[in-house]
């Protein structure tokens, strides 16, 4: 017997239409074998309470499509339909393109933190304490001044000039950086900009170099899109080019922290980095993503202040300084670089919100920023300071440098010990903690790095000091069991 449900209540669609999907789905799923003789019109009919000629009509319909074929005397069978359309539909591979089926290796770590556990989670800022009157006042003024002004028009393809302006009178400046409107694009955050900076950059072949462990979301741009990648070491003064990596392209550097060590690049490799690239024609991508965050010494100068030639391309974000999900950053760069890079920004998605964009730059000449700032570096360095004690306290085999800046500790586990373990046990205690592996993908970027695992991150950005005594009380008895 066939098993068909009819939708009768008022909003139903056609009944002919309901058997005719339902008995295609039971072929396809293979429920209904091809020379399966379907029930005479009649009888189904009389079975679902429906006229006989709704039936048929369903019928004909499938004959029609192919799936059955009618003979007088014989009824109406199933066909023999090809095999791809008989594909159980809970194969995954159904319907997908065959020439789509390469596998991307691309890592993501979006929100992968379980919200149960206390987390430290690197390279992610508080929200709490946002100046959140200044921002609903300056987004009700953005709106209610800027119509149809705002509203009616697309972004600029560079990005809003009154955010550029900001950027370039009171942003840049105090990473010694003295940039003319020309020289900037706005876009959606680092992340964004790095794969923008691909687009145009990695069909001219070559290679990139980068540091290891480090932030490989950024590399992985130009690898996916046909550079190779040459991992470099990293440290005490920072990524150390390799010989292998002198002929590079492009350099990616994080001069301020080197993410997620946090050291600063020596003056002596800058120089040497910029007389490099000089010498090989290459780029320099300086990712510059929270050097607004200094707790002992103001930040060095950006590399690109020292850009006399022009090789530096600036990487600014926003997610450190308000928040990661604003998704608003900047790319400093030559004029010429910058023009290719708008043509290649208005194909790829037509450019940043200008809401957006007008909103923050309101936030930034009011000087709301500027106070957040200054603020949160008060409240992560209680934070940073706050678990160096814990750290000493109970963990004092553990060896680490005190972070000069930034919202994370990097650190090195003593013979022995394996993150990964550790990671286990202060997951069963609620506590959610960083390997370094996670910044050393062996697949993703580099096949000759092993994954490391005795080095542990805490990030101290989106963590309370209530939340640290916490974390740390429930650590207590950790050492006795790795
Ligand atoms: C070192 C580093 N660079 C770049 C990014 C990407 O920043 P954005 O949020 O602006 O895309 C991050 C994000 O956390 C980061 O940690």
């Amino acid at each position: 017997m066939l098993h068909i449900d009819l939708d009768k209540t008022p909003k139903h669609s056609p009944y002919y239409l309901q058997i005719l999907e339902q008995i295609r789905t039971l072929i396809i799923l293979g429920r209904l074998l091809p020379g399966k003789r379907l029930p005479p019109s009649r009888q189904l009919a009389k079975e679902l309470g429906v006229a006989r000629r709704t039936v048929v009509s369903a019928y004909e319909e499938l004959c029609e499509q192919g799936y059955c074929t009618s003979k007088v005397g014989c009824g109406t069978t199933v066909s023999q339909i090809p095999e791809l359309i008989q594909k159980d539909k809970n194969d995954n591979t159904y319907g997908f393109p065959k020439w789509l089926l390469t596998d991307t290796n691309y890592t993501c770590h979006s929100g992968d933190w379980d919200t149960d556990k206390i987390c430290f989670i690197p390279s992610l800022s508080h929200v709490k304490y946002l100046p959140m009157k200044k921002m609903r006042q300056a987004i009700n003024q953005t709106i209610i001044q800027s119509i149809p002004d705002v509203l009616g028009h697309y972004a600029r393809n560079n990005g809003d000039p009154e955010l550029i302006q900001a950027l370039c009178q009171q942003v840049l400046p105090t990473r010694g950086i003295q940039a003319m409107p020309s020289q900037i694009l706005i876009t959606n955050g680092s992340q964004h900009s790095s794969s923008i900076l691909s687009m145009l950059i990695s069909p001219c072949g070559g290679t990139i170099s980068y540091g290891v462990p480090g932030y490989l979301a950024i590399p992985q741009n130009f690898i996916m899109r046909g550079m190779t990648g040459v991992a470099c070491p990293v440290d005490s003064e920072g990524i150390l080019l390799t010989e292998a990596a002198y002929a590079s392209r492009i350099h990616y550097v994080m001069p301020e922290h080197h993410f997620p060590q946090g050291m600063t690049l020596s003056p002596e490799r800058r120089s040497a980095l910029l007389q490099l690239a000089e010498e090989h024609d290459a780029l320099i991508i300086e990712d510059d993503y929270d050097s607004e965050f200094y707790y002992e010494r103001h930040p060095l100068p950006a590399l690109k202040d020292g850009d006399l030639g022009g090789r530096v391309i600036y990487l600014g974000t926003f997610s450190k300084v308000l928040f990661n999900s604003l998704r608003l950053g900047y790319i400093v760069a030559h004029p010429e670089i910058i023009r290719r890079l708008v043509d290649i920004r208005w194909q790829l998605d037509g450019g940043t919100s200008l809401i957006l964009q007008r909103w923050i730059a309101q936030l930034i000449i009011s000087g709301a920023v500027e106070r957040h700032l200054r603020r949160m570096r008060i409240r992560y360095r209680k934070r940073r300071d706050l678990i160096a004690l814990y750290l000493q306290e109970l963990f004092p085999e553990w060896s680490w440098q005190l972070p000069r800046g930034g919202m994370q500790f990097w650190i090195e586990l003593p013979e022995g010990q394996s993150a990964e373990t550790i990671l286990d046990l202060a997951a069963e205690r609620g506590v959610g903690l960083w390997s370094g592996a996670n910044f050393r993908e062996p697949n993703a970027c580099e096949p000759n790095v092993t994954a490391e695992n005795h080095h542990l991150i805490l990030g101290y950005g989106a963590i309370d000091e209530f939340e640290i005594h916490t974390a740390f009380d429930r650590l207590r008895d950790l050492q006795q069991h790795i």
